[in-house]
């Protein structure tokens, strides 16, 4: 299983394990991880599984689509440079640990 942290704003981290394959907003949402809203199911359309990449791993993760870089244009916290859309980050072994932070609101 691969773990991920997901960092709250109060500071609190949930930490929570997944399949090889999985994306981060499967892995919040099956583990009822707060604040990963993920309305569209996973098909890229909402921008509601926003998620800040911790800066130790934005190298790591898979770069971005174009087509998730025009979505992030409307996240509804503000988009930063380590912003990416929960369902487009597939984990695998060289992600065990991912660290990022859920904004303090999808809409
Ligand atoms: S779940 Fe809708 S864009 Fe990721």
């Amino acid at each position: 299983m691969i773990q991920v942290h997901f960092r709250s704003q109060d500071g609190s981290v949930t930490s929570v394990a997944g399949a090889d394959g999985d994306s981060v907003m499967e892995i919040a949402r099956n583990n009822g991880v707060h604040g990963i809203v993920a309305e569209c199911g996973g098909s890229a359309m909402c921008a509601t599984c926003h998620v800040y990449v911790s800066p130790d791993w934005l190298e790591r993760i898979p770069p971005m689509s174009e087509f998730e870089d025009e979505l992030l244009e409307g996240t509804g916290a503000p988009r930063m440079e380590n912003s990416r859309l929960g369902c487009q980050i597939k984990v695998s072994d060289t992600l065990d640990g991912l660290e990022v932070t859920v904004p303090a609101s999808q809409y």
